[in-house]
């Protein structure tokens, strides 16, 4: 739906923040295909394209990348054997399987690792925390332009973080190098339009939208309002109730016993060859 009315604009509006007075004037194909986000969570068994995953990388390959380094990877997976193996890794996720394509993004030390070998110069800042941030944010950066690509090329994708429960299990499915983890995968695939999804609501601009400096008294203002705003969401999509979304959030974030084996994240890192000093 790219017809850039401001009807349009305030109906994306609304959907993103639930029904009120914001408004805005002025919209593009760009912002549009931003806007409709929606994760899928259901696929036909439409294969992609030819070609769709070269164009997805090369819009992934157009991110911005600190310095240059381009410490990202990704494994595309579209074997149903592998898929299924890493589906039972990533919390058994059936859409895993039903999508055609699952890429699974690396944060890549290892090509800087083997690029020092072979001109035998010192790499000591790949042992540092700040190294694996800079790779973690590169695959970010580059999945999000892959994730936008396929959603203006009519395809759905989901983000997979529970690709990070087993990060040792997965490197081994993957055949990771040493200096190199999933950050998380990514279901692509056609949506089943029998199943399709919902914008989901976001928090206030004022909640996440400071002006000079950080307004910590925002967070009281405005959860209380987003709360009732996801219960509508719920009832209006029919799904199950989550209760109130801070508190639902708060039990996602209530100890170890809530992070799926994520917990051991520090550990696991190390035995993949991050010193994380
Ligand atoms: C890094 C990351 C990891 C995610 N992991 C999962 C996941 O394992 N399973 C899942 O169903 N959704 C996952 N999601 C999708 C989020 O639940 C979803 O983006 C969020 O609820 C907002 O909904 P929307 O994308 O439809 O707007 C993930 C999203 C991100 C950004």
């Amino acid at each position: 739906m790219n017809n850039h009315t401001p009807h349009a604009l305030k109906e994306l509006l609304d959907a993103r923040y639930g029904k009120g007075p914001q408004t805005l004037d002025s919209m593009n194909d760009t912002i549009d295909t931003l806007m409709q986000h929606r994760s899928v969570r259901a696929f036909t068994d439409q294969p992609l394209a030819p070609n769709t995953l070269e164009l997805l990388i090369a819009a992934a390959q157009s991110a911005s990348t600190s310095s240059n380094l381009q410490t990202w990877s990704v494994i595309a997976v579209e074997d149903p054997a592998r898929k299924q193996r890493l589906s039972d890794l990533a919390g058994k996720q059936a859409f895993i399987n039903s999508a055609p394509l699952f890429l699974v993004w690396i944060a890549d030390l290892a090509r800087m690792q083997s690029m020092g070998d072979k001109r035998e110069k010192p790499y000591g800042s790949l042992d540092y925390l700040e190294m694996m941030l800079v790779a973690t944010i590169d695959s970010a950066l580059a999945a999000q332009n892959a994730a936008i690509a396929a959603e203006s090329l009519g395809l759905g994708t989901v983000y997979i973080g529970a690709i990070r429960n087993n990060l040792e299990g997965v490197a081994k499915e993957l055949g990771l190098p040493p200096r190199a983890f999933a950050t998380f995968g990514m279901c692509v695939g056609h949506p089943d339009p029998a199943q399709l999804s919902a914008i989901k609501p976001r928090l206030p601009q004022a909640s996440v939208l400071h002006k000079e400096q950080y307004n910590v008294g925002v967070h009281d203002q405005v959860v209380p309002g987003y709360n009732d705003t996801m219960d509508a969401f719920y009832e209006a999509q029919k799904m199950k109730p989550l209760g109130a979304w801070d508190l639902h959030s708060l039990n996602r974030v209530r100890g170890p016993e809530a992070m799926a084996g994520r917990d051991g994240m520090v550990a696991a890192l190390n035995k993949l060859g991050f010193a994380l000093k």
